[in-house]
């Protein structure tokens, strides 16, 4: 399984000693959810942040946009070193152009979703994105319990389309990180279970096992 360690549960003292660490570990993204405080009612880090963290580690960065007007800042997370951009399909910009722009800010753009928003929205798309990130929990806060119920998404993405990568978000841990393995998908994001773990290089190597 390829994980991608969310810094939301770092310690931002010694942020950059952390990803030294998921790194030297074997870790394969680097996960930044940023949040506007309006799509999710939390806030989280913003640009200047995002091109330290870009400075801090060679691992590609796995941006995660929980904001209500992606396109509006699309570019700029480009320039700030993006290697991905996730965007929630229940955003308020057109998704199309959303996707076009960032593909043309030379990011790979990906769509994720609500547990409560069906999984059928994303059909119009499927073939227009380079990732789906599946959220086992309600988006805006780490430290949350993983929602059996997305096992099924999974599949079903997986069924609807065999290549493309399915990455899953929330409440990850050496159990959850074996179902969704089960289940199909390509890359799991962990906050807490990493970035809270006594050693952090043993909490990598643990869920890259499954
Ligand atoms: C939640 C974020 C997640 C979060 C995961 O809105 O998208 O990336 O950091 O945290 P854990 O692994 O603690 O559930
Ligand atoms: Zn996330």
């Amino acid at each position: 399984m390829k994980i991608a360690p969310s810094v939301l549960a770092a310690d931002f003292l010694c942020l950059g000693e952390q990803l030294q660490k998921v790194e030297a570990a074997g870790a394969d993204l680097i996960h930044l959810d940023i949040m506007d405080g309006i799509f999710v009612p939390n806030l989280s880090i913003g640009f200047p942040v995002v091109e330290s963290i870009r400075r801090g580690t060679s691992l590609p960065l796995d941006v995660h946009l929980m904001i209500k007007h992606p396109l509006r800042y699309a570019q700029r997370f480009c320039d700030a070193g993006a290697w991905g951009i996730t965007f929630h399909i229940e955003c308020a910009d057109d998704i199309d152009e959303t996707i076009e722009a960032i593909r043309k800010g030379g990011a790979r753009p990906a769509l994720s979703l609500r547990p409560s928003t069906p999984a059928e929205r994303l059909l119009p798309y499927l073939s227009k994105v380079d990732m789906v990130l599946v959220m086992a929990v309600e988006p805006g806060f780490g430290g949350q319990k993983f929602m059996p119920e997305m096992l099924d998404r999974i599949r079903w993405l997986k069924k609807m389309k065999p290549d493309l990568p399915v990455e899953v978000d929330g409440g990850i841990n050496v159990r959850t990180v074996r179902d969704c393995a089960a289940a199909g998908a390509d890359i799991c994001v962990s906050g807490s279970k990493v970035f809270r773990a006594e050693d952090i290089r043993a909490a990598v190597l643990e869920l890259k096992s499954e």
